[in-house]
């Protein structure tokens, strides 16, 4: 019993030592490689959820895995807007914000869509965090070099 109390003690004492020193955020990875390894492969697998010809939808998700990825990947963008709030990597605390917080609501709008099986309004999301990416662009890459892909048709 007693030998059980101590180690606890010594536990409680060196996890709270480690969190002192350890919860301060630090960004690490670039802007530019936060958007070429994750903004950019999981926004196009919401552009990409459904393929539609002549105004007819010829592909998409059918089970439940697919639509749970789809749910996945749009949730990374509200998630790595996280990210794009962190520290230095915000150039000011005005347009970056708000711009940031476009692509996070576009986001999280496609993955309750996906939740809820509904492909009409994935893409509707989808064409909003495309607006997000673009007008965060035109915002702040100057000259702008980089035009997110069009979404699905
Ligand atoms: C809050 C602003 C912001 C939002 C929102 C944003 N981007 Fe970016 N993006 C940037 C900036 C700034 C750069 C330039 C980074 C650099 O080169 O330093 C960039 C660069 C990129 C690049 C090019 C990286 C390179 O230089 O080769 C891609 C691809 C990209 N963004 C895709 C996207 C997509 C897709 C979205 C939307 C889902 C998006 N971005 C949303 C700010 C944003």
């Amino acid at each position: 019993m007693r030998s059980r109390f101590v180690l606890g003690t010594v536990i409680v004492a060196f996890a709270s030592g480690v969190g002192c020193s350890k919860t301060a955020l630090t960004p690490i990875a670039t802007v530019e490689q936060i958007m070429e390894t994750t903004v950019e492969p999981v926004s196009f697998k919401v552009f990409d959820a459904a393929v539609w010809e002549n105004g007819k939808q010829v592909g998409g998700p059918e089970t439940d895995d697919d639509w749970k990825m789809i749910e996945a990947n749009a949730l990374m963008p509200a998630e790595t807007g996280n990210l794009l709030l962190m520290g230095s990597r915000m150039k000011d605390q005005t347009g970056w914000v708000t711009r940031t917080h476009a692509m996070m609501d576009a986001a999280t709008e496609a993955a309750k869509a996906a939740a809820a099986k509904n492909i009409g309004a994935v893409f509707n999301a989808g064409t909003k965090i495309y607006d997000a990416c673009a007008g965060c662009h035109q915002q702040y890459i100057n000259p702008l070099t980089v035009t997110p892909r069009a979404g699905a048709n």
